[in-house]
């Protein structure tokens, strides 16, 4: 028997992630690019996979939901009315003998004292000022520090400044996607029959110029975000708060996470429009921390940008007549968190005798490659003709991988590591009687299949 061990640090997921192409660090052959990360063949497999669950939850499953793609640049006067280009900030200081930028409030959270990165400059220093014999830099151990200041987190572009009327002022890469919701809120109005409540979802690039950034694809200046924004009548906010709560909880049940691993972390320190705010927080090998935001948020966010813009975000009642501006139900999650605390939550190490089998225990909506279709040996073309053929039919359906490459033991390791749930081998028995060996990632068992029921038999499995 094998002995199966959970055993997931995250030098290991990081090591699996270089190794078999799911995550490289950004310009690597240019000595990288701090905080940003590319995706390889199977991380972008995996990306999409999380993509696909989301929007398929958050838009096919509903009637009330539409999708929205908004373009990366905006006009910075969206910036300016979101609060962004003053308030979008984290406290930053620097350790006076290595010269590391660090996190002011994750310095002191480190150290057992707690601060907010919403804390103005002034009470987050008077707790720095009254700890700081608690604060050491991560990096060299030092106890000097600078004072802590607020670094805004926009990143700045000079799109267009040699021709447009913004000559004078910065544009910004967009620091979340929901600002691009909320400026079409009127145009899908408008454009798409939707009454309220109804919702906004929306997967797209979000940048910020994080200070630290430790902890691999968990915060990164170059991200994606998976947001919906939900309209509701003012007094319903927190009946539909309660509910986009469970949802998004379940949501993550129906990936296969375990709720043990899931956790919800309320927040005290509310913006002054919030009515209340909560994240689900993953227990990461560096412990729980957040993977997504739930928000009330009043009509801060279309009163803003009713003002600011001149137009009228009201929403015009066709029942009662009443005008109003809407309630906004945010859920705000991120896929390189998603995609963090999947390879956390199905990474397995299996002892086998005296080797170590490593596998990514995937479901299959997650995993990159459904099948692998291997002939046994790569110099006998009637074997690589038959399990091509093979592949050429299963392809039409699911996401395959064929490989001839190497012996069979070794191709099976591999296709655990990268989450595969099923190899079909075709071996000279597949010449004579047209079956094949159909092996499971999960239970090692191998089965003979006729391969005119394989597309039943993997239809029955996804
Ligand atoms: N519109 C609300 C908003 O942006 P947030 O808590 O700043 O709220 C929402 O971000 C989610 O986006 C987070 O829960 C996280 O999953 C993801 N996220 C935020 N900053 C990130 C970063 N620097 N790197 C990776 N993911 C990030």
């Amino acid at each position: 028997m094998s002995k199966q061990e959970k055993d997931t640090s995250m030098d290991k997921i990081i090591s699996l992630c270089k190794r078999r192409g799911f995550v490289f660090p950004s310009s690597e052959i240019y000595d990288g690019l701090a905080a940003v990360y590319d995706y390889g063949p199977y991380g972008v497999e995996l990306a999409n996979n999380i993509k696909k669950e989301w929007w398929k939850a958050m838009t096919q499953l509903r009637d009330d939901i539409v999708g929205l793609d908004a373009a990366i640049f905006m006009s910075p006067r969206i910036w300016e009315a979101s609060g962004h280009v003053k308030g979008f900030s984290d406290p930053l200081t620097e350790c006076k003998k290595c010269h590391s930028r660090l996190r002011l409030d994750t310095l002191l959270e480190e150290a057992g004292v707690f601060a907010d990165e919403k804390m103005t400059e002034a009470e987050i220093n008077k707790i720095f000022n009254d700890n700081l014999n608690k604060v050491k830099c991560p990096v060299c151990g030092g106890h000097e520090f600078t004072p802590g200041k607020k670094f805004n987190l926009l990143v700045q572009s000079n799109l267009g400044n040699f021709t447009s009327d913004w000559s004078k002022e910065p544009t910004y890469l967009r620091g979340e996607t929901c600002q691009g919701i909320y400026v079409n809120f009127k145009n899908v109005l408008d454009s798409a029959r939707v009454k309220i409540p109804f919702g906004i979802a929306q997967i797209g690039k979000a940048f910020r110029n994080e200070i630290t950034a430790r902890q691999f694809i968990f915060r990164t200046r170059e991200f994606e975000q998976m947001e919906m924004q939900y309209f509701v009548q003012p007094e319903e906010e927190m009946t539909y708060y309660n509910q986009w709560r469970e949802w998004r909880w379940n949501f993550y049940l129906n990936l296969g996470f375990k709720e043990e691993n899931l956790k919800w972390h309320k927040h005290e320190n509310l913006v002054f429009y919030a009515k209340e705010a909560y994240d689900i927080e993953y227990k990461f090998p560096f412990g729980f921390k957040e993977l997504e935001g739930i928000h009330a948020r009043g009509d801060y966010d279309l009163s803003v940008h009713s003002q600011a813009s001149g137009q009228d975000l009201n929403y015009l009642d066709p029942v009662t007549n009443q005008k109003f501006i809407p309630h906004v139900v945010e859920t705000s999650a991120g896929v390189g968190r998603t995609f963090l605390a999947a390879l956390t939550e199905f990474y397995r190490e299996e002892k086998i005798e005296t080797e170590t089998r490593i596998v990514l225990a995937f479901p299959a909506k997650l995993a990159p490659i459904k099948i692998a279709v291997f002939p046994l040996l790569k110099n006998k073309p009637e074997l690589v003709a038959k399990a091509r053929e093979i592949f050429d039919v299963l392809k039409l359906t699911w996401r395959c991988e064929f490989d001839d490459n190497g012996n069979i033991g070794k191709r099976y390791r591999r296709q655990d590591e990268i989450g595969t749930p099923f190899c079909v081998t075709v071996d000279f028995e597949s010449l004579e009687n047209d079956e094949v060996t159909v092996r499971d990632r999960d239970t090692m068992k191998q089965e003979r299949i006729k391969i005119s029921e394989l597309e039943n038999f993997f239809r029955l499995k996804f």
